[in-house]
């Protein structure tokens, strides 16, 4: 008693949780109103004129068979009478006053075509306004949708994006975003289309014969719990389509970007077979939920022919017996072999808001996602640097389980340049991460000028600080377009003038349409130190107060190394910085030293006082024999 109670109170959180999310996606077409009142009217004009349309069967067949049909020229409007006779009246009226008195039957049957033509467009008209209506809401949503879901990603913090999430992120925006753009405009027709032309096809059948009628409704929800029960079980593969989509998306994304190295370690085979394996089995996926899928219509159909069949004997004895008119018959089999088809959708429909449901969750769930670094509720600005940046005893784990940065203390004063050097995997990137808070440290404190970094407002944080990182990373725009991302308010004149101190005007100068020149996706068509150059011409244009090189050298030859050397120690001239460097030509006029090894600071100085200290670091400048 106790369990079936709490499993249907579960189910109604369910079903009442779904509408929630229906009506949430629903609301992403604002005003709401603006689209289904014009849906509703247009729906409602269609499905009067389409039942027109079968009705005008009867009085067409009327006049070539029935041997007794008599016309009586009607002057005076008979008025909308809502059966058959007054339905014959209205066509009288009409013939009367178009072909005059005298009797024709060729003009009569002429009649009738011109007015089912009539109907026949005024019908289909509106089903297009309708439809388009519907389709401004579905662009209109989709297009609110996306632009929500991006500027979200874009408020993630940094730690959110590990490559699996990459993948994740891209199908949602693609392919979920397309399964609730049909689930929203099917529903509308399952919410007022469909209803109306089942009413008018009833009204219709009922208009003919009430008897017919009854026996026809009792088939109806039969016929429609069979249907539905087939079209139910297609949730689950579909949810399942989505995440093999994500992995496909995942694998197509890492390869493009990966290409070089695919090619250099002749690892097409490996990523093909990975890929093929994926795509198979999401093609099974496939194949399993188009089996239930296609099944559906053909079953239906083949059900409602079945019904159709025994309502034909049922009504045929009716005939027989005189009880209903031949031609009224024959328009009673049109219109339910009719009604089948909106109910049929009805119930199909059902599914899809299942499925679009779904997917509208997987959207929220990137809509809804938090950042794990938030701002606080009186985030200060930051303001600019006025004394010093502190570490201070630092704790930093990007798992929760493995330390990454245990117990570090650096300062760097205002104007100082700080290095951090030592192997690779020690944690100097991380700790040059943490600085502009793409993290939240486990213990310990980030302080500027004894505030701690999680008061700050991190835009206002992030607008003092600059990144040049090796890897640089450059979009798929102009070259001016890439630097003027530094400062998207600068004039032309600033832009070249940053490429200057970078180094990078003659080469950008040279370039097929210079500063316009496109870089291509992911800036390809670069080098290496070109590309390094034009990340710090934007660095430049932004004239950071505190600034950040990872490494910027380290993947230069010698030629460009000299030129984004000379560019760097220009950009350094008077400003706090944190560079972490191989090569001593950078290090060597650092105003402090940090040797980062294992995620701890191990020994700190000037060039001259760890030499002289014979530790790790006299140790790395001997093995890397820096000239
Ligand atoms: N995004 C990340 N997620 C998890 N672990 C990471 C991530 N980035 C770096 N690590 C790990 O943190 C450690 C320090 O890396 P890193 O700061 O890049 O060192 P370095 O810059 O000194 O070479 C390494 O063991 C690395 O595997
Ligand atoms: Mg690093």
């Amino acid at each position: 008693m106790l369990v079936q109670h709490t499993a249907r109170t579960s189910i109604t959180n369910i079903k009442h949780r779904m509408f929630k999310t229906y009506l949430r996606l629903l609301s992403f077409a604002k005003p709401l109103s603006r689209y289904t009142i014009p849906y509703f009217i247009f729906a409602a004009l269609h499905a009067v004129f389409n039942t027109v349309n079968y009705a005008m069967i009867i009085p067409i067949l009327n006049s070539m068979f029935e041997k007794d049909f008599v016309f009586t020229p009607v002057y005076e409007f008979p008025g909308l009478e809502f059966n058959t006779e007054g339905f014959n009246n209205l066509l009288c009226y009409i013939y009367t006053h178009t072909q005059g008195e005298e009797w024709h039957h060729v003009h009569f049957l002429g009649m009738l075509a011109v007015v089912t033509i009539v109907m026949n467009l005024f019908s289909n008209l509106f089903r297009y306004a309708a439809a388009m209506t519907v389709e401004r809401l579905r662009v209109n949503t989709l297009q609110r949708m996306r632009d929500e879901m991006f500027s979200r990603v874009l408020d993630m913090n940094v730690g959110y994006f590990s490559e699996q999430r990459k993948g994740d992120i891209m199908s949602k925006i693609t392919q979920d975003v397309m399964v609730v753009q049909y689930c929203i405009t099917n529903t509308l027709q399952v919410a007022f289309r469909d209803p109306f032309l089942i009413i008018g096809y009833l009204a219709l059948m009922i208009g003919i014969s009430w008897q017919l009628s009854l026996f026809a409704i009792v088939f109806l929800p039969i016929v429609g719990l069979v249907i539905g029960n087939i079209v139910k079980r297609l949730r689950h593969p579909a949810k399942r389509g989505q995440e093999r989509m994500g992995d496909m998306v995942s694998v197509l994304d890492e390869t493009l970007a990966g290409m070089k190295i695919v090619k250099g370690y002749n690892a097409a085979e490996f990523i093909a077979d990975k890929f093929k394996k994926i795509n198979a089995h999401f093609s099974q996926l496939m194949i399993s939920m188009a089996r239930r899928q296609q099944l559906a219509s053909p079953m239906s159909e083949f059900l409602g022919i079945t019904a159709v069949g025994v309502i034909l004997v049922f009504g045929g004895s009716l005939v027989v017996d005189g009880e209903i008119q031949g031609a009224g018959f024959i328009a009673f089999i049109a219109a339910f072999s009719q009604i089948t088809r909106p109910l049929r959708s009805f119930i199909d429909q059902f599914a899809n808001i299942n499925q679009g449901v779904a997917a509208g969750e997987r959207i929220f769930s990137i809509i809804d996602a938090e950042s794990e670094v938030k701002d606080m509720k009186n985030a200060r600005e930051f303001e600019g640097l006025k004394e010093s940046i502190e570490l201070k005893n630092v704790h930093f784990s990007y798992d929760g389980s493995r330390e990454v940065i245990n117990d570090v203390s650096i300062t760097i004063r205002k104007g100082e340049t700080v290095a951090l050097v030592g192997a690779s995997g020690g944690g100097k990137s991380t700790l040059s991460e943490l600085i502009p808070r793409f993290y939240d440290i486990q213990a310990g404190e980030i302080l500027f000028d004894g505030v701690s970094v999680k008061e700050f407002n991190q835009e206002s944080l992030r607008r003092k600080m600059s990144i040049v990182s090796q890897e640089t990373v450059l979009f798929n725009d102009s070259i001016e377009g890439n630097i003027l991302m530094g400062r998207p308010s600068a004039t032309h004149d600033e832009v070249v003038e940053a490429s200057k101190i970078a180094n990078a005007h003659s080469f950008i100068m040279d370039s097929p349409e210079g500063y316009e020149t496109n870089i291509g996706d992911r800036g390809t068509k670069l080098s290496g130190g070109q590309r390094q150059r034009i990340s710090i011409a934007r660095a430049v244009l932004k004239n950071p107060e505190i600034l950040i090189l990872d490494e910027a050298t380290s993947a230069l030859d010698t030629e460009s190394e000299k030129l984004v050397q000379d560019a760097l120690t220009k950009l350094l001239e008077g400003r706090t910085s944190v560079v972490i460097a191989h090569r001593l030509s950078t290090i060597y006029n650092a105003d402090r030293i940090y040797v980062i090894d294992q995620g701890r600071v191990a020994e700190q100085g000037t060039h001259q006082e760890l030499l002289a200290k014979g530790g790790i670091y006299a140790h790395l400048i001997e093995m890397q024999s820096f000239s």
